[in-house]
This record gives structure tokens, C-alpha cells and sequence, in this order.
């Protein structure tokens, strides 16, 4: 493993650096990234949205010290710290960067902040063609301590894919639409529905934004993006692929050449997966509500599925989680690759010994005799 760079620059010319080769390829081969190219894996890999957060006591204590989540996410060697921790508890099988879906739109210069117990909160949120000149295209300049957390991360990481991310275009849009977070996101749906013209165009700002916002972060060394749409299930399968379906489509496409993997997860969205996996990425992340061997039917053929277990389950006694832990792994044995995770993120009153003996757990029942990974 290479040492950290205390976010310096990532390692001159990997051409020229036989340790960045090694790491390379035995990044791309690391079972994280072979099952979301539907391949055999040695065993099933696992990590766990919002593994980096408030359930770990080292978390709290990193945060205490900055003012706020925005500034923490733009601290480089905050960041660092905080996307590593998860990996020193846990054998899980990817990182996942510490930062949040409303970064790029504060880089840009959108007056939002991350209220504590609340979320994002928007100072002027989006209701008229000119509220959209708030949202101009990000440049890497906008975003300085993005790189230099990536390179210092990747070198940390060695073989582990280290996942980047983007808040999905709905998504994004019911921040800036509705002001503040909401449970049914009327105000966004009023607008899509009442003004499809400007709904298209805040969609197509914010596809823009999030598109160089992926890109840097996988120029930057991440080895897999994950687009959260997560509170797109409040749309039907017809408004969902009139009103995002394109835009959607249209990140993943940007990504195509880049070969990195690329996942699509909502939470809610059992009536939506086919259209999440026509959107185009590799795989598709499904909440509690669906089974996977359900939702390998709703999916297209050739897509891998991540999931999906309740993070309320891991609230329950030890022999509920391995009881339930078990109906996900033989369920996502019907799937051409499975990455177990939850179906959402990881409750901040998850005790961290749970998650430290679900992540040995599902490798111990999942190891293959046979080391190629061959079933
Ligand atoms: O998964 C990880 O470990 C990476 C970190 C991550 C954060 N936000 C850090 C964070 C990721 C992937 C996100 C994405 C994100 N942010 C989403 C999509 C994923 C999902 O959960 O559906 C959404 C909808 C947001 C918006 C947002 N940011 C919310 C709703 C909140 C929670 C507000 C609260 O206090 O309950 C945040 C804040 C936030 N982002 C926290 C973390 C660890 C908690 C706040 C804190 O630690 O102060």
C-alpha cells in the first residue's frame, strides 16, 4: 500500500510507477468491482450506505470539532479520516467518499446548508425560470479539496474500490424546489407536472452539474459512482420516465467511456427499477420493500443488484439480523452479481459491533471452495 499523501496530489505518471499498476489492477479486481460487472466473486461483497456517519463514536467525535457538515466535507483530511473510518471497523469490501448530494450545488454558489436533525435547506429555493441563474456549471476550481481527498484516499486504500457520488436529478431538484426536506414533495411534483419546461431545464442544469461533479471525482481516482435518486419513488413508472428517465440516462452516459462501475439507487422505487436499470448503470440498488429475486425481474438482463436489508433489522437481536441476512444472500443468488448493503443507510443508533459481524457474516456463508470465485 502506498503512503498517505497528506492530501498532496495523487502519484506522478501511473505508467511509470509499477505500485500504481498493482493497485490498479488489483483494484479492478477486487470482488466489489467484479460483481458489478456480474462476474464470479471469491465471496459476496459487501459494504454499507452511510457506513461513514453517526452510528461511530470516532465520527462524532471528528465532527464535533468542525461547525458544519459542508465544511467538513471540504476539508481534505477530514474527509480522508472519515471515509477510512468505516474500513478500520469493518471488513467491508468498498469505501465510499465522505461528502454530501448538496456539495456541488453549494460550489456553484447555491445558498444551501445542512441543518443538524433536519438536512438540506435551501435560502432561495427554485420556483421561476430566473431562479435557474443560480445554477451554473461546476468547474473543478469550485470544488479544490475534492482531488486531493481522492488521491490521498486512493493511495490509502490500496485494492479497495473507493466509490464516488452524486445526488440523482429529482433528488436534487425536491431540495431546491421545495426549500427544505419534505415526505411527498408536492411543491417538486406541482412543478414538474404544471411546468414541464422549466422542470426539463432545472433538470438539465442540474444533470450538468452532476455530471462534472462524477467526472472529477473519477479523474480523481474513485473506482465505481453511485447516482442516489432517493426520494424518486414518489413518482410514478409514466411521470418517472418522462420527467428524469433523460436525465438520468444522461449521467450515465457521460460515464460510459470512463469504465468505472456505476450503481442507480432510490429508496421506494420497487415500480421503477426496470426504468432505474434502462437508465443505464451496472447496477441497480434495491430498498426493503422489493425482493431481490423480485427485483431481478424487474430489472434488464445484465444488470447486478445491491441490497437490500432492513437498516431496522440490525435494531433487532443478533439471530434476527443472521435470520434475515440469510433470506437476502439466497434471494440475491437469483441475481447475475449481488453487492449485499441495506436498503437505505445505516441508522445512527446502529450499534458498529453489528455491522462489524454482518459484514463476517455474510463473507463466511458466502465463500466459494473454489478460490477463482467459480460457482
Ligand atoms: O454513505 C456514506 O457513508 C457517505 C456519506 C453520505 C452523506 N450524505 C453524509 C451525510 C452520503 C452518500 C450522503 C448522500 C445524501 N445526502 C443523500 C442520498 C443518500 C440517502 O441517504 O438517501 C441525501 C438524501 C442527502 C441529504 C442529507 N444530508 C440528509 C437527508 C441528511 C441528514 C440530516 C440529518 O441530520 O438527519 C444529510 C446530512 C448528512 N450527510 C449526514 C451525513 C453523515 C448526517 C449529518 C451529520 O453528521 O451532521
Amino acid at each position: 500500500m502506498l503512503p498517505s499523501s497528506d492530501g498532496g496530489s495523487r502519484p506522478a505518471c501511473p505508467r511509470c510507477c509499477e505500485t500504481i499498476i498493482c493497485v490498479t489492477a488489483a483494484t479492478k479486481e477486487s470482488p466489489f468491482l467484479r460483481a458489478c460487472r456480474r462476474q464470479p466473486v471469491p465471496y459476496t461483497p459487501v459494504w454499507f450506505m452511510r457506513q461513514a456517519g453517526r452510528s461511530m463514536p470516532e465520527y462524532r467525535a471528528a465532527r464535533k470539532k468542525r461547525t458544519s457538515m459542508l465544511a467538513a466535507c471540504m476539508n481534505p483530511d477530514l474527509v480522508t479520516e472519515i471515509t477510512l473510518q468505516p474500513l478500520r471497523r469493518y471488513h467491508v469490501d468498498a469505501a465510499i467518499l465522505f461528502s454530501d448530494i448538496v456539495v456541488p450545488l453549494r460550489a456553484v454558489g447555491v445558498d444551501v446548508d445542512i441543518k443538524p436533525g433536519i438536512g438540506p435547506v435551501v435560502g432561495r429555493p427554485v420556483r421561476r425560470d430566473t431562479d435557474l441563474a443560480q445554477l451554473r456549471r461546476l468547474e473543478p476550481s469550485d470544488v479544490p479539496y475534492l482531488t486531493p481527498a481522492i488521491s490521498s484516499l486512493v493511495a490509502e486504500l490500496g485494492s479497495t474500490p473507493l466509490i464516488g457520488f452524486a445526488g440523482g436529478p429529482f433528488t436534487l431538484a425536491s431540495y431546491l424546489v421545495e426549500g427544505a426536506p419534505s415526505k411527498n414533495q408536492e411543491r417538486t411534483k406541482a412543478l414538474l407536472y404544471g411546468n414541464p419546461r422549466l422542470w426539463h431545464a432545472l433538470l438539465a442544469r442540474l444533470t450538468d452539474i452532476t455530471i462534472s461533479f462524477l467526472q472529477i471525482q473519477v479523474s480523481a481516482g474513485a473506482s465505481a459512482v453511485q447516482l442516489f435518486d432517493s426520494w424518486v419513488g414518489t413518482l410514478s413508472p409514466e411521470d418517472y420516465r418522462a420527467a428524469v428517465l433523460p436525465h438520468s440516462k444522461r449521467v450515465f452516459q457521460a460515464l460510459a467511456g470512463t469504465g468505472v462501475a456505476r450503481l442507480h439507487f432510490g429508496v421506494g422505487t420497487g415500480e421503477l427499477l426496470g426504468l432505474m436499470s434502462e437508465a443505464g448503470p451496472e447496477v441497480v440498488g434495491v430498498d426493503w420493500r422489493v425482493s431481490l429475486d423480485e427485483a431481478v425481474r424487474r430489472v434488464d438482463i445484465g444488470t447486478a443488484l445491491q441490497g437490500n436489508l432492513d437498516p431496522a433489522v440490525l435494531l433487532a437481536p443478533w439471530d434476527v439480523v443472521e435470520r434475515r441476512a440469510q433470506d437476502v444472500l439466497s434471494r440475491g443468488r437469483t441475481a447475475e452479481g449481488h453487492i449485499f448493503n441495506l436498503g437505505h443507510g445505516v441508522l445512527p443508533e446502529t450499534e458498529p459491533d453489528v455491522l462489524a459481524r454482518l459484514t463476517d457474516y455474510v463473507h463466511e456463508q458466502t465463500v466459494q471452495e473454489d478460490a477463482t470465485g467459480t460457482r
